[in-house]
């Protein structure tokens, strides 16, 4: 609800952007325009905020991001005569500014991968912000990715034009550099600003910023960079959706005389077909992921939303017209849908780390490992679903049918179970006294059990009564693991009746309102 509201209120603020239009008729979509291999420009991809992400966790249906589809688009345009540089603004390395002893091997080892994949994606440059130094500036250097220092200018060659990386972390260091890079012969200059959209477009309105573009690379939390924002200023302003779920690709056009870029407007018709697919292919995801949805019509409605998403991705990939007088600059984002293709040596590294990761977790664990705290005086401690059965026989019996029975299994069939990443809301009383602990010591708390919801039992189990538990868990609970990124469509209206039924919050002859058909 909260996305949504966003969504909206970011509607109103991306003047034109974002506009809702009538839907362009079926079929309408403009072939790529053809332009030759050769028109004079250079392609710029920038990606920002990936915050330790490799890939989306696979929790919901059409999930995005991916490094390895990242890597893909940068791939294909490259097979254009164009030179294509990509770049990345920082704040990618890691999730967290500070780990917990038990993650850091993992965590180490997921940068590693993430630096390796930039690598093959022929990074030019990039900059850095406290999420690339979570394990010290030494670790990070210690990567060997090319670099451009905060207050720094990096310039690099775009063909006809030369092209400028600056990056600051705050608003006066962004001019200097700025000015600083036209002093060099920088004929287009980005700015990467290691703060969040709202202080990039206060940077933007500064007089003397010398950049033709802002990119807020840091957002200012982990839900904050759910959506593409791009605000279009004198100078124009874009956040890039956070954990590595979107690209931004910026196309030059050269015109034969050296001149200022101009950001092109010419792109309207496209933009707003896209926004429309957008809003449809929107719409598809929530009933796709509709819980109980029926799979024949889930299957139809997939097939649909990976049409209109390759349609997307066709306007989305065409080149922009070529400049004739002035020097142009487009601006798109690429989200990275789940129907796009990977390159396979980048995805190789995430295969390999997906191997690694769960062998190092669990001999961390054995040799490292703590168990849980006991539960503080008073206070009650996990006990596990097996103590509520005998007592709640129905109440089981309804659980065992919902997908939080099998939350386990679910981690164990794409052999993450051993990921610390994953497995805090797929077993029962992560972190918590009596709960999940260490990696080798999961025995009996695997799964959603019932005190994930009803809070941990053990005062409850020595004396049973209302009082000892909470009877009636609500949203609240639900959404600290049905959160914005692993279940954006959670609504609690419509998820609630799915895990009820005789005998666990419902009566015996059902007939609520609003209940969706047994399956
Ligand atoms: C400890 C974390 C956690 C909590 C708390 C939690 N869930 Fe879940 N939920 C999950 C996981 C994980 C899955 C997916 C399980 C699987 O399929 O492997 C899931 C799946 C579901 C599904 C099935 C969705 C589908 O696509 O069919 C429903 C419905 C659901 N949860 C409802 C709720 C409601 C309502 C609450 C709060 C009263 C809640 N959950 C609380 C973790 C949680
Ligand atoms: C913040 C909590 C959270 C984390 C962390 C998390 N999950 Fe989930 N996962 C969920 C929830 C909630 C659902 C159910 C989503 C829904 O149906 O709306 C789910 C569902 C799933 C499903 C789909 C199950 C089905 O029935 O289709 C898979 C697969 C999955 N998760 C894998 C993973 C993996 C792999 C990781 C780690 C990379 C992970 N999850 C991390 C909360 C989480
Ligand atoms: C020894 C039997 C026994 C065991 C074991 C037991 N319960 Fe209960 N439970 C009860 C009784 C008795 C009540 C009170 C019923 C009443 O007064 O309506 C109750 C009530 C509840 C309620 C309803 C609270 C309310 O506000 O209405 C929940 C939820 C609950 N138990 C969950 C659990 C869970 C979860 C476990 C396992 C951790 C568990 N119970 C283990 C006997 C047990
Ligand atoms: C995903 C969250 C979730 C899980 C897991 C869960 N419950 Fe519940 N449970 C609820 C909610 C929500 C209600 C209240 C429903 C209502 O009355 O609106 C409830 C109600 C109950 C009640 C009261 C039943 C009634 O009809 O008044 C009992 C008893 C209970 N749960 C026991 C259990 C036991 C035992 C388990 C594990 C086998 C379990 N629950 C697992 C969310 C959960």
């Amino acid at each position: 609800m909260r996305a949504f509201v966003l969504a909206v209120l970011m509607g109103a603020l991306l003047s034109g952007c974002r506009r809702q239009e009538p839907r362009p008729q079926e079929g309408a979509s403009p072939a790529p325009q053809a332009t030759s291999p050769s028109a004079p420009g250079a392609v710029l991809f920038i990606s920002a905020d990936t915050r330790g992400y490799l890939g989306p966790c696979g929790c919901s249906e059409n999930m995005r991001g991916g490094i390895g589809r990242a890597a893909f688009q940068v791939q294909e345009a490259r097979k254009g005569g164009q030179p294509v540089l990509y770049v990345d603004g920082g704040n990618s390395l890691f999730g967290e500014t500070h780990l917990k002893p038990d993650q850091v091997p993992q965590e180490e080892r997921k940068a590693k991968a993430l630096a390796d994949a930039l690598r093959t994606m022929g990074l030019a440059v990039r900059a850095t912000g406290e999420l690339d130094d979570t394990r010290g500036a030494d670790f990070r250097r210690s990567l060997g990715l090319p670099e451009v220092a905060s207050g720094g200018v990096k310039l690099l060659d775009a063909g006809a034009r030369k092209v400028a990386v600056v990056a600051a972390a705050n608003a006066e260091a962004l001019v200097q550099a700025s000015q600083q890079a036209r002093a060099q012969g920088a004929d287009f200059v980005v700015g990467l600003l290691d703060q969040p959209l709202e202080a990039a477009q206060a940077a933007a309105a500064l007089p003397g910023l010398a950049a033709n573009l802002v990119v807020a690379t840091h957002s200012a939390g982990e839900f904050s960079a759910e959506e593409n924002r791009l605000v279009r200023s004198d100078v124009p302003v874009v956040a890039v959706q956070s954990k590595g779920r979107s690209l931004l690709r910026v196309d030059l056009t050269y015109a034969p005389a050296k001149g200022p870029f101009v950001l092109q407007r010419s792109q309207g018709d496209v933009d707003r077909e896209v926004a429309a697919l957008e809003q449809r292919i929107t719409l598809l995801d929530k009933e796709i992921n509709l819980p109980g949805v029926d799979p024949k019509l889930k299957g139809l409605k997939q097939g649909k939303r990976d049409e209109l998403a390759a349609r997307k991705q066709g306007l989305l990939t065409a080149p922009p017209a070529p400049a004739t007088d002035v020097n142009g600059f487009a601006l798109r984002f690429l989200p990275l849908e789940s129907n796009l293709a990977s390159a396979k040596d980048t995805q190789a590294l995430v295969t390999a780390y997906d191997k690694d990761v769960g062998q190092l977790n669990l001999a961390w664990a054995k040799e490292h490992g703590q168990d849980c705290p006991l539960p503080a005086k008073g206070q009650a401690g996990f006990v596990g679903s097996a103590a509520c059965a005998d007592c709640h026989a129905e109440a089981t019996t309804v659980w065992q049918g919902s997908k939080h029975h099998h939350a386990w299994e679910t981690l164990e069939a794409v052999g993450k179970q051993h990921h610390l990443n994953c497995i805090g809301c797929h077993v029962t009383g992560w972190q918590q006294p009596g709960g999940v602990c260490r990696l080798d010591k999961v025995a009996g708390r695997e799964d959603v059990g019932c005190e994930s919801c009803h809070g941990p039992g053990s005062k409850h189990v020595e004396a049973p009564s209302p009082e000892t538990l909470v009877g009636k868990p609500g949203q609240a609970v639900c959404v600290t693991c049905h959160n914005p990124e692993n279940s954006p469509h959670f609504d609690f209206a419509t998820y609630l009746p799915r895990i009820l039924g005789p005998g666990h919050g419902r009566p015996e002859k059902s007939g609520q309102a609003g209940e969706p058909p047994a399956k």
